[in-house]
């Protein structure tokens, strides 16, 4: 008999521990659209591992790159020498990237490309004698990463709460979500674009837009509950910053990488950030890694501010351009364009979005929304017991569907590798039907 598994010592993130550890749900093992659970029972994942996976687990060509990279050069750092996969990822990433953003700084994760984008912005108007932007402003119920930067231009109230304020010098627009208007929209919603003028209206009235030095915004907010930029809302909010010198970040850690159908929101909004942040599926999840992916300007004004044999921005991580990154990174970037993986999720999602929409008018279900392959559904909470009935949702699609899927707050979202098949989105959203009509 094997030893039962000691799940005393490790403190999960975001994670019920007490909860979880009363009736652990384990992972043995995946591949494309599977997971393996340590009891052999086979999950269907609704959310590419946490909005990452897009290419599906294990592919053979992204673990065979990792694997032969591991064996020739386990490390080498990027501080003041380099290796050649880190440059050949970030020259790879370039070429998907919007035209005119050809400069890559790579960190680990979402949540330091985040601090790494912020930091960026304040030294760029440093770098150019605007030192008195200082500014930074995001979004209620934004969810930009864990690092002080991030929770500080982020607007999750619990952040708040445990954490203080992060930085100082921040402040939010209100969100685009308004369920009354918008209910089941069918891609983007109609109604709200005018809430971007409270940017110029509100927030550079109050600050002065002299001090802002940018604006970040999740095209799609998706951690906290699929919030969809209402049509027009995100060209307002270019057009404003553009008339007030102030940069534009876009948080792409979910939406990177062929999430809407094309490379980057950007691309689907036809709009063009100052900089991006990406994570997630730049290595398919397979190692770790993050980048900030900056316009050419950008990156120039350090080089043009600083003397030739200083270090021009103060910043990095040991492990930015890790090797087995790279490779990942690399390798991953390939598959997507062998195997079209953009237009494949472009083509699903038409199939994808009437699957989701069928769930209206399903027992406590209060709203749908959708874009690419990403979907929400809303639901009516239980007084007193905010989160509940997703989790009552997410727990009996695992346990009895073999799903797996994502909550936040009450609303269950769904993400799954762009590899899905029809057949696997009706099971998906034929199994969260049953369970809605079975809940009590
Ligand atoms: C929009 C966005 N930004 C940042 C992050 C943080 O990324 P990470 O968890 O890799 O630090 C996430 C994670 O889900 C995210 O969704």
């Amino acid at each position: 008999m094997t030893k039962p598994l000691d799940t005393s010592h490790l403190w999960m993130p975001f994670t019920a521990n007490r909860q979880f550890k009363a009736k652990p749900r384990m992972m043995a093992s995946a591949s494309g659209m599977y997971y393996v659970t340590d009891d052999g029972r086979k999950i269907l994942d609704g959310t590419a591992g946490l909005w990452c996976v897009n290419a599906g687990h294990s592919h053979p060509k992204i673990v065979e790159a990792i694997q032969r990279q591991a064996a020739q050069m386990d490390f080498a750092p990027l501080f003041q020498i380099g290796h050649p996969l880190a440059f050949e990822a970030a020259t790879a990433l370039t070429k998907i990237a919007p035209e005119g953003m050809n400069r890559v700084f790579f960190c680990n994760d979402g949540s330091e490309g985040v601090d790494t984008a912020l930091k960026i912005a304040l030294a760029y108007h440093r770098m150019r004698g605007d030192g008195g932007r200082t500014r930074l402003i995001g979004r209620e119920r934004a969810y930009h990463g864990v690092g002080f930067g991030g929770i500080a231009v982020g607007g999750i109230a619990g952040n708040r709460k445990q954490f203080g304020p992060g930085l100082a010098a921040v402040d939010h627009l209100r969100h685009p979500l308004n369920i009354e208007k918008n209910a089941y929209s069918r891609g983007l919603p109609l109604h709200g674009a005018e809430i971007a003028d409270e940017l110029e209206q509100r927030l550079l009235a109050l600050h002065d837009p002299s001090c802002v030095a940018a604006v970040i915004v999740e095209s799609l907010q998706g951690s906290t509950g699929v919030i969809l930029p209402p049509r027009g809302y995100l060209e307002k909010i270019r057009t404003i910053c553009d008339k007030y010198g102030i940069l534009l970040i876009f948080d792409e850690v979910i939406t990177g990488f062929g999430r809407l159908g094309t490379p980057f929101a950007a691309d689907f909004f036809n709009i063009k950030p100052d900089m991006i942040v990406c994570a997630k599926g730049l290595t398919n999840a397979a190692v770790p890694m993050g980048a900030v992916i900056a316009r050419q300007q950008i990156h120039d004004a350090f080089m043009e501010a600083a003397p030739a044999d200083t270090i021009e921005f103060f910043h990095g991580y040991t492990y930015s351009g890790h090797p087995l990154a790279a490779a990942a990174t690399i390798a991953t970037l390939a598959v997507h364009k062998e195997e079209q993986l953009c237009q494949r999720a472009a083509d699903m999602a038409p199939y994808f979005e009437d699957a989701a929409h069928s769930l209206k008018g399903l027992p406590f279900v209060k709203d749908v929304r959708n874009l690419g392959l990403v979907a929400g559904i809303e639901l009516e909470g239980i007084t007193g017991k905010p989160g509940a009935r997703a989790y009552e949702l997410f727990s009996k699609a695992f346990w009895d569907k073999g799903l797996l899927t994502r909550t936040t707050a009450d609303v269950l979202a769904l993400s799954p590798p762009l590899i899905i098949s029809r057949t696997q989105i009706d099971q998906m959203f034929g199994s969260i039907a049953d369970i809605l009509k079975s809940l009590k």
